[in-house]
């Protein structure tokens, strides 16, 4: 497909932002956030410098329709995100928040075992329809060039185990396995991912 365009978030993206980030872990986002995972994913997104904001977003459009989505996290904006991100739960889960925002924390504290010198991209997603046309791999070329700009030197992902077409997909691209991260336990679940990397580095 030629006429795929990728451009950076907006708060008006917020609609596909929600549909797209259920659909990188099914399993997941339902558990951590209940039923009402997509409207919270709404709420959450047009706020900056947290790990679900559109500032991080990047979207693969189609003659304007949007597409596809990933995020990258510079890490040079990590300071304070927590927080920020707490407080915004705290305003739309409201007496629901304790639970659920140790589950959603989680996610947010898998960024910080990234170093420095690296990025961290998140939340890979392409609507079922457009799959296998190249339009992951354009988002992620776009993010590869962003992270060169900034002067990273590598750019970082989780991929679940069981998730073997992501994985070969980033396994084409050039990313390799790192390590077999330590689970993630929710709701008595264990979800586990593997640490995949790439130099970005000319
Ligand atoms: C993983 C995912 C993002 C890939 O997106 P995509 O747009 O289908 O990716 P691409 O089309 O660039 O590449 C995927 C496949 O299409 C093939 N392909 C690439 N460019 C192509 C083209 N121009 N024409 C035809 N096929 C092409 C590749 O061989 C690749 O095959 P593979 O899956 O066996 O590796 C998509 O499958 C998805 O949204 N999955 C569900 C969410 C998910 O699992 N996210 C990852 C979380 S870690």
């Amino acid at each position: 497909m030629q006429n795929i365009l990728v451009r950076k978030g907006r708060p008006e993206d917020a609609h596909h932002f929600s549909e797209l980030v259920t659909l990188t872990s099914p399993a997941i986002f339902p558990i951590v956030f209940g039923s009402t995972v997509k409207k919270m994913m709404k709420n959450l997104f047009p706020h900056k410098r947290h790990y679900y904001s559109f500032d991080r977003s990047f979207f693969a459009e189609i003659d304007g329709k949007i597409v596809g989505m990933a995020q990258l996290h510079k890490l040079i904006t990590r300071k304070g995100q927590t927080a920020r991100l707490s407080l915004l739960l705290l305003k739309y889960f409201k007496w629901r928040l304790p639970a659920k925002a140790v589950n959603l924390l989680k996610f947010d504290r898998l960024i910080k075992f990234v170093a420095r010198e690296d990025c961290y991209i998140s939340n890979v997603a392409v609507y079922p329809e457009f799959r296998s046309f190249g339009i992951g791999t354009k988002l992620l070329a776009a993010i590869e060039e962003e992270a060169k700009n900034i002067g990273k030197k590598r750019v970082v992902l989780h991929a679940e185990t069981h998730n073997a077409r992501a994985i070969s997909f980033y396994e084409r691209l050039g990313y390799k396995i790192e390590s077999r991260s330590s689970a993630l336990k929710i709701k008595n679940r264990l979800f586990e991912s593997f640490t995949m990397a790439k130099s970005v580095t000319p």
